[in-house]
C-alpha cells in the first residue's frame, strides 16, 4: 500500500530492522517508494532476506551492521544513506530490548544494558540525525520507538519502563529545542504487538489469552499497524505534529480496569 506520494525518493534510516517492527517499517517505507538504510546487530541472514524481499517488490534497501549502543553506528548509517542514496530525510530509532528481572535482584549490568540500547541508543541516533539536519539546513524528521510503558508502570521490567519514560521526555525536549529549525521529532508507543520480542507469550496459549483479555480491544497488534503510524509520521500529512507520542495500543493505555467489561 502506497498512501503518500510525497515519500517517493525520500531516504530513511531505521535501526534494529532485521525483524519485528523495524522490519515492518522498512518494508512499508519501501512500498511508499522510499530508499531505506536498515540495521542489524548479528542476524545477517534475516537481514539479507528482508533486503531481497524489498528489492523483489521494486524497492531499494541497504544494511549496516552494528550495535546502536555504540558510538559511531548512527553516523555510519547516515554516511551509507548519503553514499547510496545521496541524502537522509528521516531517522527512525527503533532498536530496543527487554529482559525480565525483579528490581531487588537486578544485576547492574542488566539495568545498564537496557538503558544503553533503549535510551542511550536513541540519544546517539537523535544526535547524529540532528547534526546532519542542522549542518545541511534540512527540515528533517525523527521518529523514536517508545512504548505504552512510557506511561504504564511495568513491574518486572522497571529498567525497560525507565528507558521508555526517558525516551518520552527526551523526544519532547528535543522537539522543542529544534522546532525553530523545522525538524520534527515524535515517538510511537505500541501496545502489545506480535513480534519476536513477544515470542514466548505468543507461543503460550494461556499467556496469549491473558494478554488479549488485558487489551480493551482484545486484539494483539500486527507490526503493519505500527508501520502505518510510522508512514503517517514520515508523511506531509503530519507536518504540524512534533513532540508528541502516538499511541497504537488497542486501548491498553486507557486504564482498562475502568472499562465497561469490568463494571
Ligand atoms: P524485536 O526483538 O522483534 O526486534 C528488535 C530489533 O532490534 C531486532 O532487529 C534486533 O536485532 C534489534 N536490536 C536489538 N538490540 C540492538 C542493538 N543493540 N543494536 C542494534 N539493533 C538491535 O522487537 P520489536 O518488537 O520489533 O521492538 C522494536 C521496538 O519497539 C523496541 O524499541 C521495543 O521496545 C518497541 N516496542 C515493542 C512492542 C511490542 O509489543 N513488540 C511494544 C512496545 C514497544
Amino acid at each position: 500500500m502506497a498512501n503518500y506520494p510525497e515519500l517517493k525518493g525520500k531516504v530513511a534510516v531505521i535501526t534494529g530492522s532485521s525483524k519485528g517492527l523495524g522490519r515492518a517499517i522498512g518494508e512499508r517505507y519501501a512500498k511508499e517508494g522510499m530508499n531505506v538504510v536498515l540495521n542489524y546487530r548479528s542476524s545477517e541472514k534475516e537481514m539479507e532476506e528482508v533486503i531481497r524481499g524489498i528489492e523483489a517488490g521494486g524497492g531499494k534497501a541497504v544494511a549496516v551492521k552494528g550495535d546502536v549502543s555504540e558510538e559511531g553506528l548512527a553516523e555510519k548509517m547516515i554516511e551509507k544513506a548519503i553514499s547510496e542514496f545521496g541524502k537522509m530525510d528521516l531517522f527512525v530509532n527503533n532498536a530496543g530490548v527487554q529482559v525480565e528481572a525483579k528490581t531487588h535482584e537486578m544485576e547492574f549490568d542488566n539495568w545498564k544494558q537496557i538503558i544503553d540500547v533503549n535510551l542511550n541508543g536513541t540519544f546517539l541516533g537523535v544526535r547524529a540525525a540532528l547534526k546532519y539536519f542542522v549542518e545541511h539546513e534540512i527540515e528533517g524528521n525523527i521518529i523514536n520507538m517508545s512504548s505504552v510503558h512510557e506511561v504504564i508502570p511495568r513491574p518486572g521490567y522497571t529498567h525497560y519502563a525507565a528507558s521508555k519514560g526517558g525516551v518520552k521526555m527526551f523526544t519532547k525536549s528535543v522537539a522543542l529545542e529544534y522546532a525553530p529549525n523545522h525538524i520534527r521529532v515524535n515517538a510511537i508507543a505500541p501496545g502489545a504487538i506480535d513480534t519476536p520480542i513477544n515470542e514466548e507469550t505468543m507461543n503460550d496459549p494461556e499467556d496469549k489469552e491473558g494478554l488479549e483479555a488485558l487489551i480493551p480491544s482484545h486484539a494483539i497488534g500486527k507490526p503493519e499497524q505500527i508501520a502505518a503510524v510510522a508512514a503517517w509520521l514520515a508523511s506531509d500529512e503530519s507536518s504540524y505534529v512534533t513532540g508528541t507520542t502516538i499511541f497504537a495500543d488497542g486501548g491498553l493505555s486507557l486504564y482498562p480496569s475502568f472499562g465497561p467489561e469490568n463494571k
